[in-house]
């Protein structure tokens, strides 16, 4: 073996050797892949050494080739080592950044609810569209016809007083209840009839623990040929049972312009009788003035504030509560 090929040897074991320290300093699959072309490229530091092959002795040649290709492959084998730690060290770093804890608290987002009140007037609305009834609304902003003269309010009857009223400036008015809506839609609509009419009413009260000045009422309406106060009991007995389950109620005789006979229905509710409604048979007068024949259609009406309803249904001490929009109140429903 002569002394060239010795050195030919030597250099190719310093070029591994360089490589196996560069690759081992590698941080990045970009500088990697510089190395790989740096050292197994066309240009390299191998094709250079074998290109002095030709001054060897023909015997040694083989050696050397046979070297240089170990020395390539000890390198390949580097890269690709180098490469696979790089590349798992990346996708553990991934998965590190982009870990979810589930453990952790989420975006938190207050669930609404529906209010004491829609939620009462979604109550009784159902109970009534479940025995056969439409739902109806009618204006806020009225007539003296609609809110009290075709309801057989004469023009001084004392009735008017109990339910004084907000006068506009054209001289309508805010509807004091929602009996208005009876008149509207008779005239509007033959018998048969079946409504329930949920709706804001306005009186010109003073605010306290029990009074609003707006507040909401529902009315329910039934003309029909041979309606009697049978058919009006009946109905309100299975309203007030389906709202209050199986409680003693009461009929007491009462007076509304618009209804002959008349009622107020009482519940005994945790040993004490509560009104709940005005109710009776629609007064002749009343079929009159929307152009039924009295001797025809018979029919009964109701009446009752929602904000009573839903206050005794939850003890609720004060009806200013349902207007506050105090959370600490609505959580509690
Ligand atoms: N409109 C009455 C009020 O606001 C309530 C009422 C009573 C309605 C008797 C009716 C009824 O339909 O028959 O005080």
């Amino acid at each position: 073996m002569t002394a060239q090929t010795i050195e030919l040897e030597s250099q190719l074991d310093a070029i591994r050797q360089e490589a196996q320290a560069a690759i081992a300093d590698t941080e990045t699959l970009d500088q990697l892949e510089q190395l790989r072309v740096k050292y197994l490229g066309k240009k390299g530091p191998i094709p250079q050494v074998l290109g002095g092959m030709g001054k060897l002795d023909p015997a040694d040649r083989p050696r050397i080739g046979a070297r240089a290709n170990e020395v390539k492959e000890a390198i390949q084998g580097d890269l690709d080592r180098k490469r696979t730690a790089l590349q798992s060290a990346q996708i553990q770093a991934r998965l590190e950044s982009e870990a979810i804890d589930v453990t952790m608290p989420g975006v938190f987002r207050p669930q609404g609810r529906v209010h004491p009140l829609n939620g009462t007037i979604d109550q009784v609305l159902d109970i009534f569209v479940g025995m056969g009834y439409t739902v109806a609304e009618g204006p806020e902003m009225e007539t003296d016809y609609y809110n009290f003269e075709a309801l057989n309010f004469l023009p001084d009857h004392p009735a008017r007083d109990m339910q004084d009223t907000l006068y506009l400036p054209d001289g309508n008015l805010l509807r004091t209840h929602t009996s208005t809506v009876q008149i509207r839609y008779m005239e509007n609509n033959d018998p048969p009839i079946r409504i329930a009419v949920p709706g804001r009413v306005y009186r010109r009260d003073t605010v306290d623990a029990t009074h609003s000045a707006v507040f909401n009422q529902i009315e329910i309406l039934a003309i029909d040929e041979g309606l009697t106060f049978t058919d009006l009991k009946g109905t309100i007995k299975v309203f007030l049972q389906e709202m209050f389950g199986d409680l003693p109620i009461r009929f007491r005789p009462s007076f509304f312009p618009f209804t002959e006979p008349s009622a107020e229905v009482d519940v005994k509710w945790k040993g004490r009788w509560l009104e709940i409604l005005g109710c009776g048979m629609v007064d002749p007068n009343v079929l009159k003035a929307v152009g039924y024949d009295p001797e025809i259609y018979t029919g009964f009406a109701a009446g009752f504030g929602v904000e009573r309803l839903a206050m005794v249904m939850h003890q609720i001490d004060d009806i200013r509560r349902l207007y506050s929009s105090d959370l600490r109140f609505l959580n509690q429903f």
